[in-house]
């Protein structure tokens, strides 16, 4: 029973209420994190791990110079687990072709725009200086471009008159809880995978953004 699961490593900065998303799924998933990654000793997300008994790893990028360097020490450390998948959840670190190319096709990204859209950091306060109507989430495959991989799930929330970013960042939040663990799950049942042109779900290519139904 327990090698039919996939086993996924999970890469973090902070907080890590993704990745706690992920543990508390996996119990009724076919995957199972076998262990976390941070750049930052002090993220909260370790202490999520630990409390689940999952295993933990700290890759300090202030103790590299080269971000290549960085790269080639994370790889090395995450293949003491030998995972099947790499889930990104809140790493704020963009990552060389070294481990793009290692990984290919098994890294997975949650970023909280509706990407192509507002690409890299603080997208909640610049979706409200652009006075968008709406804005949402996307999960994507990790390609060398940054937050540029084929789109595998997207979903919406409506930009209210009032809201301010952490009111935005909470209700996307709440949407990313929801949706990641999904696709992993596609993953690890071997429903999901990448090609040169795009992202497939059960054979099918994907649109370029992403499943057409609503999940969360
Ligand atoms: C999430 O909103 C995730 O989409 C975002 O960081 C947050 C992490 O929250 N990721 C990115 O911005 C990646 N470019 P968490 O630590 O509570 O899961």
């Amino acid at each position: 029973m327990e090698n039919t699961h996939c086993h996924i490593v999970v890469l973090i900065s902070g907080n890590g209420s993704n990745l706690q998303a992920l543990i508390d799924a996996s119990g009724a998933s076919k995957f199972k994190v076998v262990a976390v990654v941070s750049n930052n000793p002090e993220a909260f997300g370790l202490q999520r791990a630990t409390a689940a008994d999952i295993p933990t790893r700290v890759v300090d990028h202030g103790d590299y110079s080269l971000r290549q360097d960085y790269d080639r020490k994370l790889i090395e450390v995450i293949e003491d687990f030998d995972p099947k998948l790499i889930v990104l959840a809140g790493f704020m670190r963009i990552l060389s072709p070294v481990f793009v190319q290692h990984y290919q096709g098994r890294i997975l990204n949650i970023h909280p725009s509706l990407l192509p859209a507002y690409t890299g950091v603080n997208t909640h306060q610049r979706v409200l200086d652009a006075e968008e109507k709406e804005h949402g989430v996307s999960v994507h495959f990790v390609t060398e471009e940054l937050d540029g991989g084929p789109v595998i799930a997207q979903e919406k929330i409506d930009v209210l008159a009032t809201d301010t970013a952490a009111q935005l960042a909470t209700r996307v939040a709440a949407k990313e809880h929801i949706i990641y663990p999904k696709v992993v799950s596609w993953f690890a049942a071997g429903r999901l995978h990448m090609e040169a042109d795009g992202a497939y779900l059960d054979h099918e290519k994907l649109p370029v953004s992403g499943v057409k139904r609503q999940m969360a």
